[in-house]
């Protein structure tokens, strides 16, 4: 099953800043329930390009539970085609051919609890983390803190929205810019001095990458365990034009003849079809793991490698530390040996969710013990007592 695409209509532009533009999209009342998203998601774009389409990707800024129009924010890249092309040319009327939103930078709703939820976002990464923010003053009684780097004080998105959100929850929200031009550049001492005095908080991260690798490696350095850090990644795939793929010799991989994927909570045994990727072997065995691109740079198809070995044509989406700890972009893989291969394409959804969880279920456990042995002195006393 391919991802769904239509035209949608533009119905505002916004000049953000004089680098980034904001673009309402109206969604036909037939088309509601297909463009229903998650705060955190993204949509994909295809526009016809020289000989060939051009693919890109785009997180919705708005929140689905505040009743807003859906709107991306689109920040120029140097020498960046599309980003460059959407803020010159698009306005209100025109139509872009739209995918579904799709994407797992979302939050859990198994946490809407009182976890608290650390942000960071640099230059255009604010889009996804403000979605992510709205929608957890609204809908969660979480204590949430966000990091905003910019270059200049110009470049900063959505800056009055942001101060009206710190002054309309100034309980439980706390706002902090960070202007390069005026104080240099991030450093990890700055990150550090904002970290929640607590080992379960959520931390969700998108902006340019020396900006996410500092301060996952800040998270990282201050003990915070991998699981609660969820990323974004904003990368362009190669497209034809400038694409080298890697070639993968399919006949000098062995493959398993099935392999094992954990999806919906329950483990399904796929055939392996020779020169398929595991998501196309998926998708002929009649199931629908969450994809967009199907390019290798969105990370919808994230999955857990539990067993086995997968090689993958691309992974832009990834990090080498994702590609270590065994993730795996199921549009990317095919087998890489012959041992029993098993993916899991539930886990890396909510890997926050989990370790949170688990760290609650441990404290619930360990006050339970706790209940049960002040019980067990407590009848002791008494029988003696009645003794
Ligand atoms: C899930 C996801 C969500 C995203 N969300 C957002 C968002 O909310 N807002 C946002 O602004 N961006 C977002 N992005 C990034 C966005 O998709 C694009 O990658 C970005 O806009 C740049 O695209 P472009 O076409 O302008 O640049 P490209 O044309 O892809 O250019 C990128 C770089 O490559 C160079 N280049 C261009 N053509 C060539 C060539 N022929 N040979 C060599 N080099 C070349 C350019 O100079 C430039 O430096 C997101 C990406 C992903 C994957
Ligand atoms: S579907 Fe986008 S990375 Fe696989």
């Amino acid at each position: 099953m391919s991802v769904e695409f239509h035209e949608l209509e533009v119905s505002a532009v916004i000049v953000e800043t004089p680098e980034c533009s904001s673009f309402e999209l109206r969604v036909p009342p037939h088309l509601a329930q297909a463009y229903r998203y998650r705060a955190g998601q993204h949509l994909t774009f295809k526009l016809p390009w020289d000989d060939f389409e051009i693919t890109r990707c785009y997180s919705l800024a708005s929140c689905p539970e505040t009743g807003e129009t859906m709107k991306i924010g689109v920040k120029r890249v140097d020498g960046g085609r599309v980003s460059n092309w959407l803020n010159d040319n698009v306005k209100v009327g025109d139509f872009l051919l739209t995918s579904v939103p799709e994407g797992r930078f979302v939050l859990d709703p198994e946490t809407r609890t009182s976890t608290p939820l650390c942000l960071f976002a640099g230059g255009s990464g604010i889009t996804p983390i403000m979605s992510l923010l709205k929608s957890a003053l609204v809908t969660t009684r979480r204590f949430v803190t966000l990091l905003y780097a910019n270059q200049a004080r110009e470049s900063v998105i959505y800056g009055d929205e942001l101060e009206r959100l710190a002054q309309r929850h100034p309980d439980r929200f706390e706002l902090h810019h960070h202007v390069d031009a005026d104080g240099g550049y991030l450093t990890a001492h700055d990150i550090v001095a904002l970290l929640p005095r607590t080992d379960i908080a959520e931390y969700y991260i998108c902006g340019p990458e020396p900006f996410m690798e500092l301060v996952e490696r800040t998270l990282g350095d201050a003990g915070v365990h991998e699981e609660l850090i969820y990323i974004e990644r904003f990368v362009s795939p190669a497209d034809p034009d400038r694409a080298a793929p890697t070639v993968v010799d399919l006949e000098s991989l062995d493959a398993p003849e099935t392999f094992s994927l954990w999806l919906g909570g329950r483990s399904r045994t796929v055939p392996y079809v020779e020169g398929k990727t595991l998501l196309e072997c998926a998708q002929a065995a009649g199931l629908n793991p969450a994809h967009s691109c199907e390019s290798g740079f969105c990370g919808s198809c994230m999955s857990a490698v539990k067993t086995g070995k997968v090689h993958m044509r691309a992974h832009e989406a990834l990090s080498e530390r994702d590609v270590e700890r065994g993730v795996a972009l199921l549009c990317q893989s095919v087998p890489a040996s012959a041992d029993p291969l098993e993916l899991d394409a539930d886990s890396t959804s909510f890997r926050a969710a989990s370790a949170v969880k688990s760290s609650y279920s441990k404290a619930w456990s360990r006050l339970a013990a706790a209940t049960v042995f002040a019980f067990m002195v407590a009848g002791t006393l008494v029988l003696r007592l009645v003794q």
